[in-house]
This record gives C-alpha cells, structure tokens and sequence, in this order.
C-alpha cells in the first residue's frame, strides 16, 4: 500500500515537473484544487522531490480537492525523523488535527553518522539552504493536493524549532507562512567565548513582514537546550525569555508582556506570557512549560521524548495549544 502510494506521488511529481520546465515559481502557481490527489489518505505516506529530497505527508480522512486545506509543516529534531516527529506531535491523530495536511520534511544527513540536522545546527555547513527546500517541499505539495496557501504553518521540536525559527527569520519563507511555534528550540547563534552572552545576543533574523505571529515553548528543567541558555557545541545559546522578546521588539510590542499568568488548565508552574496589544493581540505568545519539564514536546501522556529523560509528562498537551494558535491566523492576519 505504502509502495504504491510513493509511486503514484512520484508519478504526480514528474508529471507537476514536466509540465513547468520553466521553474519553482511556475510550480508554487499550479494548483492542485479540484484534481485526484491520487494518493492515500489518513496514511504516512514518504515522498521525494526532484532534487532528490525527501519528505513525509499525510492527508486526513476528510480531504476534498475542491476544497482549499490548512497545512502544517513539522520538522524533526536533531538525529531524528520526520516519522519519530509525527510519533511526537500526533497531529495525525483525531484527537488534536482532523482536516489540516501535515507534512515532515527531512533534513540533510551529515558527518560519520549520517545524522539528521537542521540548517543554522553547529552540525551543518554554513552555506545550507533548507529555507529553499521547504519551499521546495511547499511548491510540490500546492502542485498536486488543494492547499490553502493563506494557512500554511510551522512547528517543530528542538533543531526542528530552530529550523520554524529560520523559517520566520527568512523573508523568503516568513511571506508564504502563516504562523510558528517552536517548541524547546535550539537557536544557536556562532559566539564563542566572551561573545556567548546569553541575555543578550543579537539574532540574524529578516522577516518579510512586520507581523510574525510567534508561539514559543521552553521547559524549565531543559538539559539539552538550557533555559538559561549558554555555549554547547561550539555555538551558543540564548536565554529563553531574551529570545521571546527579540520576537516581541522585532514585531513592534512592548518591551514586557501584557498578559502573565498560570497556563490555564496547567499546573507545574506552567507560565503563559502574552505579547501585544489591539490589532497585535497577542502576536507573540510564550509557555514556560514548567520546573519539571525537560527537553520534550509537552504532553499529558508519555511521550518518547518524556521517556527518553526519564522526566514527568507535562501538565498540558502542546500540540492543542499550537493548534488554537494556528486556528487565530492567517498569512493576512488575526482570523
Ligand atoms: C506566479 O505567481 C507570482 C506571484 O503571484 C507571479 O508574479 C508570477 O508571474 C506567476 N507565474 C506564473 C508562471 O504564472
Ligand atoms: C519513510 O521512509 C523512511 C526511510 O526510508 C522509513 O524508515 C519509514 O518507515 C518510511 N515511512 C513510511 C510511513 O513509509
Ligand atoms: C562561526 O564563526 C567562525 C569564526 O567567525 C567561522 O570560522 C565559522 O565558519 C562559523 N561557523 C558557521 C557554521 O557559520
Ligand atoms: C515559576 O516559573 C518562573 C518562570 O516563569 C520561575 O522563574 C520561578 O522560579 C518558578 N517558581 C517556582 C516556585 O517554581
Ligand atoms: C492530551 O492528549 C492525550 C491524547 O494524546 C489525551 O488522551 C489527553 O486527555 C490530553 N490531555 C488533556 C489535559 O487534554
């Protein structure tokens, strides 16, 4: 089932490339709106682009083609896969999404263990450019499934979260996505020594718009990627809240939040920090995730992440919150 699916996904592919010879741009115009996805729904189903690049995606079960559909992007973090991801978010479980596309782009593979990095990683050469291949991934996917191209979407975990964060910062991506939610991200900036100033780093960071709606999670008790931030591989780390509100400054708010106050439904010492005001209600949010929480996608049940650091499930599930907060926004603005 599986084998045939890719096949006929690639099929779809060639066809979509074949018929516009003259490029990207032409690609990212087609629609797939009203034709037979010809493909699985409710499925995983890998896919590979003409550059030879892969992917995975799923549809869910009330997919219609005459139909405009939201889509989110969720990346993987370090050494992991696009399958591990889906196992983590469960954004293809009725429970949090039933009629968002979700696709989980694969990163490139380097060093001796082939593993799995994101663009902007201490891990991967500077002239990376996983910003094109997203779009890439975006260009093929709006080719040959019903997209809506005003709710396109990021999240990711950890590098995955640094790699939404490339993709806010990226004015190429940052004017074709809606709306981001990094979760226990690893926004390495390259300072060594007595340039690793956490509290106040500079970011490299040029969105297309002035207007970057911004949901950022951390957990308190994060051993890989620390809280307080500081130098790891070479690189170096921001604290958290400096980071958040770079966001804040760079979308025009207040220097603080307006809004501080327990996650509701959590307990933990889980925090929600509101930024914005009238028209910018809100525009960038921030969850402390709570003392408790380390380097894991928030969830009330046991996660392969909360496994793995032998640490407590969280007090809230992140994936409905992210997926409240994707439901505000367009690429136009607050719904
Ligand atoms: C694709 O869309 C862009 C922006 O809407 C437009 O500038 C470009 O001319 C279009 N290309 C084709 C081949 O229709
Ligand atoms: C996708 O491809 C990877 C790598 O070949 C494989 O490990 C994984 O099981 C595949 N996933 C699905 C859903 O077919
Ligand atoms: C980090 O900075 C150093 C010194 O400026 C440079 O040699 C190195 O290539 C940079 N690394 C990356 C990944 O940009
Ligand atoms: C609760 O969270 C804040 C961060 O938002 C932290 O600074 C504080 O120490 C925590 N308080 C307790 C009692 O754990
Ligand atoms: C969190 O999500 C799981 C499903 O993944 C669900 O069983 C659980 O009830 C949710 N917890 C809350 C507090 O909603």
């Amino acid at each position: 089932m599986a084998i045939s699916m890719l096949f006929a996904a690639g099929l779809l592919l060639a066809r979509a490339s074949m018929a516009s010879p003259i490029g990207l741009a032409s690609i990212h115009n087609a629609s797939g709106c009203g034709k037979d996805p010809g493909v699985g729904i409710n499925t995983r189903i890998n896919a590979t682009l003409p550059s030879g690049r892969t992917y995975l995606f799923w549809v869910p079960p009330n997919y219609d083609s005459r139909k405009a559909t939201p889509l989110i992007l969720s990346f993987h973090g370090g050494t992991r896969t696009p399958d591990s991801q889906a196992d983590l978010d469960l954004l293809t479980t009725p429970f949090f999404n039933t009629d968002h596309i979700v696709v989980y782009p694969s990163s490139g593979q380097y060093g001796e263990n082939r593993g799995r990095y994101w663009q902007g990683a201490p891990q991967v050469p500077a002239d990376v450019d996983d910003v094109a291949y997203v779009l890439e991934v975006l260009d093929a996917v709006e080719s040959w499934l019903c997209i809506d191209a005003d709710r396109v979407y990021a999240t990711g975990k950890s590098q995955g979260g640094r790699m939404t964060n490339n993709l806010a910062c990226d004015a190429r991506s940052s004017a074709r996505i809606a709306a981001f939610a990094p979760v226990s991200g690893s926004y390495y900036v390259n300072a060594t020594g007595a340039e690793c100033t956490p509290l106040t780093l500079a970011f490299e960071c040029h969105p297309a718009r002035t207007r970057v709606p911004m949901f950022i999670f951390h957990g308190g008790d994060d051993k890989t990627i620390n809280y307080g931030g500081g130098p790891r591989s070479g690189e170096c780390l921001p604290y958290i809240p400096h980071f958040v509100a770079a966001w804040a400054a760079r979308d025009g708010l207040g220097d603080g939040p307006e809004e501080v106050g327990p996650l509701p439904g959590a307990g933990d010492n889980a925090t929600l920090y509101r930024y914005g005001y009238r028209s910018r209600q809100d525009l960038v949010e921030f969850v402390y995730s709570g003392d408790r929480v380390d380097h894991q996608w928030p969830a009330t049940i046991p996660n392969t992440d909360s496994v793995e650091h032998g640490a407590p499930p969280a007090t809230f599930n992140a994936s409905s919150i992210i997926m409240d907060f994707f439901g505000r926004y367009t690429l136009q603005g607050r719904r």
